[in-house]
């Protein structure tokens, strides 16, 4: 990679090039000064060389050299030369050579950044980090990341592109497309009080484009959503979006499968695929065994109904919920019987955060019998409860009874998750992609007193529950699917109804009229009475996927320039007020207060 600056970067030089001139360009990593001799590491983002200046042997380049200190940005000349024997750097790929120089130029001074680019340090502030993102983007670790989501973003389309995919950019000024939160808005400067919306997905636009013709879009796409961050939830994020032509539910997770198979191979030859092809689990199914509808499942200690075993038990805890068409369910900690009060109590304490009314803690003694608060309760039934849990002497039990039966699962969904970290059952490493399928259409919302769509109101129904949308819309099941790695929702899609009377139907479930909805989805809903065609798609958000093969827990890791957690961009300080001026132009007044 040569220019007008070097004739090779820092990462290219071997022993091969023994003896060559060259010519490096890039940033002081670090300086070793011994006297009559400077050694530099010189990085740029193909690697680091290291460079040394001699003042017997050229006197001029090691005094131009004196000054560079780390983060300078210098020019040397030099010759190639094998280390001696014994001081190769094993480490570096460049570490068999270093270049003798003979001519030094400062191309630029850096002040002393405030943070160490040249090492990692513990407990690095992230506001500090993100004002001077330049700084930090250029850290080796930052640079890993940035590249690997590089690679990755590549094999996709790469791999998409194979299976017959085209990219089509949609616009960023465009109409709400609801996805559930709320929009960013942008002001009209020639509409006097009329907006834009930011998309929060492409979705109307990509199944607009199924009507246009173009089967196997794809693109990766800008959202912008204004809902509260999270770790891996930010306000602006990408989505690898794409949407399929004449295509059912099977269809489009096999395209979707083959290419994260594919891109996961390439990106991360490495790291093993925990089942191929991956595994599909109904929504109820995930909720029943993993309590959780993304459920991690690099490990077992799988939920356990326990609503039979302790329906004839006299204990309040267990009967009122069972009475109201609740459920108890437990999972089993092995091993975990001698836990202490105070990680009793943080387990409860857990349970509670994500819903639970209580646990119920059993400790599996010596001889199979119970201990704990609540053991003198199930006296007489320990035998079933041990079968059921298959848990055995010395391992810790723990139950979770809710009359929402959902609303139990998913609080000890958690405490399996915690137990997993607990017992280091979450193997770093292992992918294990699980598809997660056939939702609840809808969704009952006591507030409104209506349906709802659970996903998005154009997911159509599994064919055979369309008859249950008029007897029993509860238990109509969608043709959705969702793609969860190692615990976290990846991506998401559906099957859409492509036809008007199916979807007047839906809408009048949710107490809205097709023309009620015009307001919201008109563009769409023109575009499908104009010879839709079947059609389904998915979209996998980027930052997410890219987080799980960074092995990192915050999207803000593989984001170039993340904003905060409150929203801000602190680097380039936004949101911002505008001037006076401008705000004239967007026929916008301020109301101060509240
Ligand atoms: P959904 O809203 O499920 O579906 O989003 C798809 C995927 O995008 C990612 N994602 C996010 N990542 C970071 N920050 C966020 N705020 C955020 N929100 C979502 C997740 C999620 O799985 N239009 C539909 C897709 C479709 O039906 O084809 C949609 O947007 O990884
Ligand atoms: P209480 O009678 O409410 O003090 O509850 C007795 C024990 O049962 C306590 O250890 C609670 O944490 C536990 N508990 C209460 N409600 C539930 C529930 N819904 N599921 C599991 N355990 C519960």
């Amino acid at each position: 990679m040569s220019t007008a600056f070097r004739t090779h970067t820092c990462g290219e030089l071997r022993a091969s090039h023994d003896g060559e001139r060259v010519t490096l360009a890039g940033w002081v990593h670090r300086r070793r000064d011994h006297g009559h001799l400077a050694f530099f590491d010189l990085r740029d983002r193909h690697g680091i060389t290291q460079v040394i200046t001699n003042a017997e042997d050229a006197a001029d380049a090691h005094a131009a050299a004196e000054p560079a200190r780390n983060e300078w940005v210098v020019q040397v000349e030099g010759v190639v030369r094998a280390r001696p024997e014994g001081t190769s750097n094993k480490e570096l790929p460049t570490g068999g050579i270093e270049v003798a120089v003979d001519r030094f130029s400062v191309l630029n001074p850096s002040k002393v950044p405030p943070f160490y680019i040249n090492e990692e340090q513990a407990g690095l502030d992230e506001a500090l980090r993100l004002k001077h993102r330049y700084l930090d983007l250029r850290r080796p670790l930052m640079q890993q990341r940035m590249l690997l989501r590089a690679r990755l973003a590549s094999a996709i389309r790469q791999a998409l592109e194979d299976d017959g995919f085209v990219e089509i950019e949609t616009p960023l000024l465009i109409r709400s497309t609801p996805e559930g939160a709320r929009d960013f808005v942008v002001p009209s400067r020639v509409q006097p009080g009329h907006f834009y919306a930011l998309p929060q997905s492409p979705q109307q636009l990509k199944q607009i484009l199924m009507v246009a013709g173009y089967d196997r879009y794809y693109q990766l796409a800008h959202c912008m959503r204004d809902e509260d961050t999270r770790k891996d939830r930010g306000p602006e994020f990408t989505q690898v979006d794409l949407e399929m032509s004449f295509v059912g539910e099977d269809d489009v997770m096999a395209s979707v499968e083959g290419m994260v198979t594919r891109v996961s191979r390439e990106v991360l030859p490495n790291r093993p695929i925990l089942h191929e092809p991956f595994p599909r689990l109904t929504y109820a199914e995930a909720m029943d065994r993993y309590g959780s509808d993304k459920p991690d499942i690099r490990f077992g200690l799988e939920l356990v109904d326990l609503t039979d075993v302790v329906r004839a038990v006299d204990f309040r805890v267990f009967t009122e919920p069972i009475a109201a068409g609740g459920a108890v369910r437990g999972i089993c900690a092995p091993g975990c019987a001698d836990y202490s009060r105070k990680q009793l109590d943080e387990l409860t304490d857990l349970a509670r955060r994500h819903g639970a009314k209580g646990l119920v803690q059993l400790s599996v003694t010596a001889d199979g019998s119970f201990h704990g608060p609540a053991a003198k309760f199930l006296e007489g039934r320990e035998a079933d409860l041990l079968v059921a849990t298959g848990a055995s002497a010395g391992d810790l039990v723990l139950i979770v009874a809710d009359a929402d039966s959902i609303a139990g699962a998913e609080a000890l969904g958690h405490l399996r998750l915690a137990m997993g970290d607990a017992l280091g059952l979450r193997r770093p490493g292992v992918l294990a992609y699980v598809w997660v399928h056939r939702f609840p259409m809808f969704t009952w919302e006591a507030e409104g007193q209506r349906w709802d769509a659970t996903h998005n109101p154009f997911s159509a129904p599994v064919p055979e529950d369309v008859p249950l949308m008029e007897s029993d819309p509860g238990k109509v099941r969608a043709q959705q699917y969702d793609l969860a790695l190692n615990g976290w929702e990846c991506g998401g899609g559906s099957v859409r109804i492509h036809q008007r009377p199916l979807l007047e139907q839906a809408f009048a479930l949710m107490g809205h009229s097709l023309e009620g909805m015009r307001d919201q989805f008109g563009a769409l809903l023109d575009a499908l009475e104009y010879g839709a065609p079947p059609h389904g798609g998915i979209a996998i958000g980027l930052d997410r996927w890219a987080a799980l093969f960074a092995e990192v827990d915050n999207i803000r890791e593989v984001m170039a320039f993340p904003k905060t957690q409150s929203g801000t961009d602190l680097m380039m300080d936004a949101p911002s007020p505008i001037a006076p001026e401008q705000l004239e132009e967007l026929h916008l007044r301020i109301v101060e207060g509240d």
